[in-house]
Parts: structure tokens; sequence; C-alpha cells
């Protein structure tokens, strides 16, 4: 594919460049995330269908405290790391909790948004004025990087909300095998993970009714719009979703519903489509318990406890780093 229009380009169009390049089609679901996405993922993570907040709310609001006290065992002043912190709807809970210990601790969300940790970081202020917050707005890897540099406290990482389920399963390996080499031996890890259940379920949460799940998918294509000077024409696109029961994993596609070209000012060349080719978006992985279990032990953590809510849809699993 020939460029270049403008000399420096950003990582979004490069990213976008390799992407639509490639066969087949793929978009890294991190792009979804600017403030048009953060706004449909708030009501995302508000409906009937998408029971994973409301899950993992649930173990917090009835189990925060045992997940409090046996998350700092052992610690004194302690690096509470977050990687993916989004809007804190659910951490608030179990920062309450962790303050209650009496454990002091400095309080470090990790997000892709800047714009969201902005407003984390204010809302932050007003309900907890004593908690210390020092925000990286940085990407899951570069955040890895700076653990180590920290200082020699311990960490206790949070990564929640089955953030972990946009990997595949090798990427979700080699990233927390990183993550264990930037921590020490006693270190801890609180994963929330998507739990698999009754595919009905879990098909509904990523194809609503009410076309949510497909502006946030859509968005992405208005972000080109917006940010790389593409002229997608959004009728022409469509929201597809399906879930494998086997691997546990949802797939989501846009959909080109007819053959066309679609130009960028970025770039010398129309990107062109073929009727219903896809762009593969999104990955979002489930697991089983035991699947957890072989994970962690093949990774060299050592399972604490694991969480669930009442219906065993999610689970929040502590691990600690093996000496
Ligand atoms: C952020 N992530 C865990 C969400 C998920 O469930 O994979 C993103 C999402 N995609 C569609 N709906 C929600």
């Amino acid at each position: 594919m020939s460029l270049v229009k403008k000399e420096v380009l950003s990582q979004f169009a490069q990213d976008t460049i390799e992407g639509l390049g490639s066969h087949p089609k793929t978009i890294s679901s991190k792009y979804f995330y600017d403030t048009e996405g953060d706004k449909i993922f708030q009501q995302i993570m508000a409906m009937p269908e998408y029971y994973l907040t409301r899950s993992e709310f649930e173990i917090f609001e009835h189990q925060g405290k045992e997940i409090a006290t046996t998350m700092t065992k052992g610690s004194e002043n302690f690096n509470l790391i977050e990687f993916g912190a989004g809007d804190g709807y659910k951490t608030k809970l179990l920062l309450q909790q962790l303050l209650n210990t009496g454990v002091g601790f400095t309080y470090y969300p990790v997000d892709i948004s800047k714009n969201i940790l902005q407003e984390l970081e204010k809302e932050l202020k007003a309900e907890f004025p004593q908690l210390e917050v020092s925000p990286l707005n940085l990407d899951y890897f570069e955040a890895l990087k700076t653990l180590s540099k920290l200082n020699t406290n311990k960490n206790i990482t949070l990564f929640l909300g089955s953030n972990i389920g946009n990997f595949h399963d090798h990427e979700a390996r080699q990233f927390l095998d990183q993550f264990k080499h930037q921590c020490r031996p006693g270190d801890r890890l609180l994963l929330g993970v998507d739990l698999k259940k009754d595919p009905r379920i879990i098909t509904l949460a990523y194809d609503d009714p009410h076309g949510i799940t497909a502006a946030f998918n859509l968005n992405l294509l208005k972000r080109m719009n917006r940010e790389l000077g593409a002229h997608f024409q959004l009728d022409n696109f469509s929201h597809h979703t399906f879930y494998e029961p086997i691997s546990g994993e949802v797939f989501s596609y846009l959909v080109s519903l007819k053959e066309q070209n679609v130009s960028f000012d970025t770039l010398d060349l129309p990107i062109s489509f073929e009727a219903y080719e896809m762009i593969h978006t999104e990955i979002s992985k489930k697991y089983s318990i035991r699947e957890l279990d072989v994970m962690a032990s093949d990774l060299g953590f050592a399972v604490q406890k694991h969480f669930t809510d009442t219906n065993h849809y999610f689970v929040d699993s502590l691990w600690e780093i093996k000496a």
C-alpha cells in the first residue's frame, strides 16, 4: 500500500494502515477508547445484557472486605496498580475497603484513555481526599516497564473487568509472564475474569438489542473518519459477533455490506473491500476456573482464592508470585 501525505504518522494511523492492509483486515480493540468510545462503553456497562460489570460489582459489594484483607495480608506500604482502570466504578468499592485496612498505599491507575484518567483522578480526589493517586497514561506493555522502577514497596495489581479477555490466550500468558518478571515474589494480582457459561447469555452481552455494542464497534470507523481523514460511510458496514464456546472466545467484526473503496486523506490509495469482507476488531475471551488454575500454575503464580458472584458468571481471582 502506498502512502504518505502526512510525514509523521500517529501510532493509530500506522496500525490502521498495517491492519487494513492485511488479510484478514484487522484493527486493534485498544482503539475503541477515544472520548466517544469511552461514553459508549459506559452505556454498555449499564445495559442489562452486559452482566460482567454487575457481577464484578456484586463480588466487591459482598466480599470486598475479605478481598482487601487477603490482598494486603502481611504487607506494609504497597503500590496499588490498576491496569485498564477506566471510570473506577467498581474499583471505588475496593479502594474504600483497602483504605479501611489502614495499610498505606498509593494508587496507580493505568489507562490508555487520557480523558478517562483525568475524570477518574478528579472524582477520586473528591470522594477519597486521603487517597494518594498517581495516574499513568500508558498502554499495558509500557506500564509494565515502569512497575519495577516505582519503589521497593510490594506491588498489588488489579486487572479487573475481564480486560485480560481482550488478549488471545497466548498474549494473556505472555503479558502475565512479563508482569511476573517486573514484580517480586510475594507480589499479588487480582484478576477479574469472565467465566464460561450458557452461550446464549454471552452472545446477548455482545449483540444487544439496543444496538449499543454495534455503535461501540462502528465508532472505530467514525474515529478513523475524525482522526485519519477517512471517508467511511457507516451505513455500508455492520456489527457482527459470535461466541465460540470451546475456546471461550467472542469474535467481533465490522462487515463491509458491499464491494466498496474507502479513501483516506492520509493515504494515496483507497482501501478496497469485497462484499462481506470482515474487519476483525475484538476478541473477548472467557475462561473456566480450571483453565485459570492451570494458567496460574504454568506461569509460576499460586492461586490464593477465587471470589465468584452468586451466579458464578464472573471471578476475581487472587494470585501471588511464587518464590
Ligand atoms: C473492556 N472489555 C473487557 C470489554 C469486553 O467485554 O470485552 C469490551 C467490550 N466489547 C464489547 N462489549 C464490551
